[in-house]
């Protein structure tokens, strides 16, 4: 079994010594995100010139201090607040093969496609917006591994950015950005990479982070909502 916030572990011994391992700022980490708002996976502004795209998983997840199960990823709850604030469309990268939904499942696979730098193929690559109609792209996904997810990097290469900003953001567990950035500057060549930003729980579930994540959204200088 392995797991990126701890090693070898029981379940159960997993989560203890991952929050003992990551102080605060993991233990204000993520969690299940009962009762958030969805967003959109869908197009969400006509004429936009931002575009959203987030990849996120449903399922058993990391929390603190159990496991947890979401019907709707974290990453999906944060780009939803995003929607709210700022005028875009918005697409969700949908891997070809979904991952499990078991949490230690996911890790294991993860770690695989890490360690071989693979590229996961996308389910609706064809259908993704073609980034020339915008200015600037926000980039969301989930911290796996320390690491930008690899199906993440199979959209991001298969798109032409160049001249665009890419703002990447991540929703994670006590990691922060990880290499978010550095990730989407290699895989988006031509482009500008913003700083970015990491949501962790803000508050005690990712459904209550919704007035950080829209305040920075608007803070972007972006046409908003
Ligand atoms: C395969 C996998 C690897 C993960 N690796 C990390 C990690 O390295 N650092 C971290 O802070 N959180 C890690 N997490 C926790 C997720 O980043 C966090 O729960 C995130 O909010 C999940 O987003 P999602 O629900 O949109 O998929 C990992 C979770 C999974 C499933």
């Amino acid at each position: 079994m392995e797991n990126p916030l701890g090693t070898s572990m029981t379940r159960r011994g997993f989560l203890a010594g991952a929050g003992a391992l990551t102080v605060s700022v993991l233990l204000a980490g993520c969690n299940g995100s009962s009762g958030a708002t969805t967003p959109a996976a869908t197009s969400k502004g006509m004429g936009a010139t931002t575009l959203v795209v987030f990849f996120s998983r449903p399922g058993e997840n990391y929390g603190s201090p159990d496991l947890v199960n979401v019907d709707v990823g974290n990453t999906e709850v944060m780009a939803g607040y995003v929607a709210d604030a700022i005028a875009c469309d918005v697409f969700e990268v949908e891997p070809a093969e979904p991952y499990p939904s078991g949490y230690f499942d996911t890790c294991d696979r993860a770690r695989r496609e890490l360690d071989e730098n693979s590229r996961p193929a996308v389910a609706n690559l064809a259908d993704a917006p073609d980034p020339a109609a915008y200015g600037t792209v926000l980039v969301g996904a989930p911290v796996w591994w320390g690491s930008e997810p690899r199906v993440m990097l199979t959209y991001l290469e298969s798109q032409d950015f160049t001249g665009k900003t890419v703002i990447p953001f991540t929703t994670h567990a006590g990691s922060g950005l990880g290499t978010a950035v550095a990730d989407c500057q290699a895989a988006c060549k031509g482009a500008t990479v913003d700083e970015g930003r990491a949501f962790s729980r803000e508050g005690q579930s990712i459904a209550s982070a919704g007035d950080a994540v829209r305040a920075w959204a608007r803070g972007l200088g972006l046409a908003t909502r």
